[in-house]
């Protein structure tokens, strides 16, 4: 018997990194996942393999969460048994590029303001009316340590992490009289595509950010995302920050060899 036998999680950007690290955690314990991102063929042998693996129920589809209007409609068209959603894993984010402020490019700030910020507005404003209605439910956001420090050349990357932090805690304070949680997992350096997204997929650059380091993993993370999600009902874990050993700060990294 899994943690989550029939709890229904629905996890944006579920197609790489810690998002898809969540799918699997999640389907191991028995939740039934909805699943969204932008690579569909991606999403669909994730939601085969999870399907064959832990004989859950995967119900996945296309979304770009910058788009308010396709993420209004499939939420509202999602079918009746899959509208009672336990908990939403808001994780689909990115950074572009690092560049000081009078040197950005505003496209690259759009792409990350519209998806980590707006995109998680828009989610999470469709989805809470379910929660609010059955007066349970647990939002987990994908925050950063960059939510809590400004790096160089990171400035409306980090914005964005900040906003999300403050998105958390502001849904705290809004759903308070309610049984509903809001968890913040904020890590930081954790090797997945990220950096290779960031530097438009320079693998070389990308590499290079966790050098002479043992980074995080997905799973690492994934496995805090799990450990919030099941503690018991009057446990709120309001935040968990999380650095490989050898980072202490964005900035203060030791780098082996
Ligand atoms: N890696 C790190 O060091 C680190 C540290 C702190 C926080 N984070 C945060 O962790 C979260 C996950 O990042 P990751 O490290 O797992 O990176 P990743 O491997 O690049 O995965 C990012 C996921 O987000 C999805 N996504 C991006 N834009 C999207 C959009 N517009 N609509 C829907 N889905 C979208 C991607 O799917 P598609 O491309 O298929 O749409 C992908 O599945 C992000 O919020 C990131 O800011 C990462």
């Amino acid at each position: 018997m899994g943690m989550l036998n029939n709890k229904i999680v629905f996890i944006t950007g579920a197609t790489a990194g810690i998002g898809r690290a969540c799918a699997v955690d999640f389907a191991r314990e028995g939740a039934n996942l909805i699943l969204c991102a932008r690579r569909i063929e991606r999403l669909k042998k994730l939601a085969e393999t999870i399907k064959k693996d832990f004989g859950v129920k995967v119900y996945f589809f296309q979304l770009d969460v910058r788009d308010k209007n396709a993420v209004k409609k499939a939420v509202s068209s999602f079918p009746d048994e899959w509208k009672n959603i336990d908990i939403l894993v808001n994780n689909a984010g990115l950074a572009k590029g690092l560049s000081k402020m009078d040197n950005g490019d505003i496209d690259a700030w759009e792409e990350m303001i519209d998806t980590n910020v707006k995109g998680l507005l828009y989610v999470s404003r469709e989805v809470l009316p379910f929660m609010v209605k059955r007066n349970q439910g647990h939002v987990i956001n994908i925050g950063s340590l960059a939510g809590h420090e400004v790096y160089p050349n990171g400035n409306v990357y980090c914005a964005t992490k900040f906003a999300v932090h403050a998105i958390s805690k502001g849904i705290r304070f809004d759903l308070l009289d309610k049984k509903i949680k809001v968890t913040t997992i904020a890590p930081g350096l954790v090797e997945t595509e990220f950096s290779e997204v960031r530097f438009s997929g320079d693998k070389e650059r990308a590499k290079k950010v966790y050098e002479g380091i043992q980074p995080l993993t997905a799973e690492d993370i994934s496995n805090l995302v799990l450990f919030a999600a099941t503690r018991p009902q009057h446990v709120n874990i309001n935040e968990i920050l999380v650095t490989p050993t050898a980072q202490a700060s964005t900035t203060q990294v030791i780098r082996e060899g």
